[in-house]
């Protein structure tokens, strides 16, 4: 996946006047706080030039995440969507990865961190014209109370920055503001994994319908120490592969995902957990069905072959 060319520009407008020094120790800086301080309440990220690092080496895959979230969430919604919450914006990329997708009216984002806030904002005026018009509020999802509403409500990469407590609280309010749609993102890690089912029991007991990845409404299938994840793989500038000290031109992000709706939409039949594995006139897929998480095995017969041969890691097969 290639970021919008707009976001590109963006991203590299920021740029303008920054040290490569700067930019350097800022996203040994970032990683080191993301992998050890995550999970705490902390504030991770508070200076500009932290910021505009955020930008450069996490934004792009957080914005492919989302994006990649959104299209299997889409896959099942024929509802219309016209206005955006984006929860914990950060420097935007949910919003980016939205708009790419959806013909929005209008968009609001909630950032605590003034460096970020004013960065997102300003990255925004490169994009489209709803980007260009949303409107950003300094909001602490801990202390603050969510006040707007919005047919979509995205939190991505920003629950699992929260301590047990107030990531459900959060959720709360979170689901309060939702009128159609919520789609929570977060890294695709066993301890992302474990905090995201435990919101997707919440939310289902507040009532809650599962639009993806999940093919039913039940609880987890599967056993205690497996867990379930997605990828996504985006282009990378030269300079992140210079900062990140990696020489592949693309990137692989995992994530984990839920969307969930106050309507109920239909279902897929499974969901894709792992590649496939392609042999001579057989697929083999790991599914997540409505009462089993299986091996399917589809052969030249089977009505989902067609479909099977096409599909990947993280796509819903048959429904
Ligand atoms: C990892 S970044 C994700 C940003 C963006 N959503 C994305 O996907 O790229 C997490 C963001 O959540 C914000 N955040 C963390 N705790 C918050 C809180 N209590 N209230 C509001 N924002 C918060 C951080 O300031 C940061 O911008």
């Amino acid at each position: 996946m290639e970021l919008p060319i707009e976001l590109r520009i963006a991203i590299e407008e920021q740029l303008i006047g920054t040290n490569y020094a700067t930019l350097k120790q800022d996203t040994q800086t970032l990683s080191k706080n993301y992998r050890t301080e995550s999970g705490q309440g902390k504030r991770l990220l508070t200076k500009d030039d932290e910021a505009i690092a955020y930008s450069v080496v996490r934004m792009p895959a957080t914005y492919g995440a989302v994006h990649k979230a959104l299209e299997y969430t889409l896959d099942f919604v024929d509802c219309k969507i016209e206005t955006l919450l984006d929860i914990g914006a950060g420097t935007g990329a949910a919003s980016w990865a939205a708009n790419s997708l959806i013909d929005l009216d209008s968009i609001i984002c909630l950032e605590r961190e003034n460096a970020m806030l004013q960065i997102g904002q300003k990255m925004m005026k490169n994009g489209s014209r709803i980007l260009n018009n949303s409107k950003w509020i300094k909001h602490d999802l801990v202390r603050d109370t969510i006040t707007e509403k919005a047919d979509l409500i995205i939190a991505s990469y920003v629950l699992n920055e929260l301590d047990d407590d107030n990531r459900i609280k959060a959720v709360d309010q979170i689901w309060e503001a939702t009128s159609k749609i919520a789609v929570i993102v977060e890294p695709g890690t066993p301890t992302a994994f474990s905090q995201l089912k435990k919101v997707r029991e919440y939310l289902l007991s507040k009532g809650a319908h599962m639009i993806a990845p999940c093919p039913h409404e039940e609880s987890c299938l599967l056993p205690q120490n497996d867990w379930c994840h997605f990828s996504c793989r985006i282009q990378r500038s030269k300079l992140h592969r210079q900062l990140k000290e990696g020489d592949a031109p693309y990137e692989d992000e995992k994530f984990m995902y839920i969307a969930v709706s106050r309507e109920q939409y239909r279902n897929a039949e499974a969901r894709i957990l792992r590649h496939p594995i392609v042999d001579k006139g057989r697929i083999t897929l790991d599914v997540c069905k409505e009462d089993k998480i299986e091996k399917m095995m589809i052969t030249k017969k089977h009505e989902l072959y067609k479909e099977a041969r096409k599909a990947q890691w993280g796509d819903s097969i048959g429904g």
